[in-house]
């Protein structure tokens, strides 16, 4: 694991991407090249109202600039106050934290399978990936929302070059469905072996599990707990492992291999 930093950074930028999401740029982070995909960041939210440091997965990061990005969703107090942030505002950060994706082997065809908000560390993922030349053509981006709304930074991802399966509940874009039944549909009828990665909400993430494990698939889950101190210590992100025991998602977490954790 790379060594942690506690740092107040910059906002250097903040968008609004509509329907509760956005993207902010944050920096300078002294420990931005060092970021893996998968890896996340502790934020403190500014103004003294909230306690706890809130998670978020890295987007991107501009080793150069120092810079590194986070796409949020606005959920609660916390987020909602973040929402709020403007260009040159100071947030303290503490990163990086935890375990990201072990990368796939450079000639294996990957899925990547993304819902909702979870689609940062994926795409963070993807980006490394073809940095070290992967060929993007073997990675399939299933990329899933409610509507088309949900559906972000769809641009940002085309231009990684990778083919894009975008998917929605209710069918206003893509395929309609649950990004689940893509994946599927799309292993019916394109048979060979594959490396999954998936993120997203729990439902999804219990379905991928499933999945992959009735085929076979080997891969990687990123999951979500409540993440009071999000160094190991306060056990409030524990989850159980299915071979006993349990697991500290800020820690061991928060990617996992597929069925290791019991969700
Ligand atoms: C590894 C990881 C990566 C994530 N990446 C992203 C991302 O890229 N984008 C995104 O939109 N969301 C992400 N999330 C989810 C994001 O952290 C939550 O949406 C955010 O914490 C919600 O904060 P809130 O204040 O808006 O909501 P609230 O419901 O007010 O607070 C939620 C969190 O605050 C803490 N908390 C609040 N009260 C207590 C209490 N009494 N005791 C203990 N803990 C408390 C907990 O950590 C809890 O999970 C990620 C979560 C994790 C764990
Ligand atoms: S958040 Fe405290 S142990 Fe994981």
């Amino acid at each position: 694991m790379s060594r942690i930093a506690i740092e107040d950074v910059k906002i250097l930028d903040s968008s609004d991407l509509g329907r509760g999401n956005y993207r902010l740029i944050l920096g300078p982070f002294g420990r931005s090249r060092s970021i893996m995909a998968g890896q996340f960041v502790h934020l403190q939210v500014p103004g003294g109202s909230v306690f706890f440091r809130r998670a978020f997965s890295v987007y991107d990061v501009n080793p150069e600039e120092k810079t590194l990005e986070i796409l949020f969703k606005v959920f609660g107090r916390g987020t909602a106050l973040l929402a709020k942030c403007r260009r040159g505002d100071t947030v303290n950060l503490m990163g990086p934290l935890g375990h990201g994706f072990d990368p796939p082997g450079k000639k294996e065809s990957v899925i990547l399978a993304a819902g909702g908000i979870g689609m940062p560390p994926l795409y963070f993922l993807a980006k490394q990936m073809i940095q070290k030349k992967h060929e993007s053509d073997k990675i399939h981006f299933f990329y899933g929302g409610n509507c088309r709304a949900d559906l972000i930074e769809v641009a940002r991802i085309k231009k990684l070059g990778v083919k894009l399966h975008l998917s929605t509940d209710d069918g206003s874009f893509g395929f309609k469905g649950f990004v689940t039944s893509g994946i599927k549909e799309y292993l019916e009828n394109n048979k060979g072996d594959y490396r999954l990665y998936a993120c997203g909400p729990t439902g999804m993430l219990k379905a991928i599990d499933r999945v992959a494990q009735e085929r076979t698939i080997p891969g990687q889950l990123s999951l979500e707990a409540p993440m009071p101190c999000g160094i190991g210590v306060c056990l409030g992100c524990v989850l159980p492992l299915t071979s006993g025991g349990y697991t500290r998602v800020c820690r061991e977490g928060p990617v996992y291999n597929i069925g290791e954790v019991l969700l």
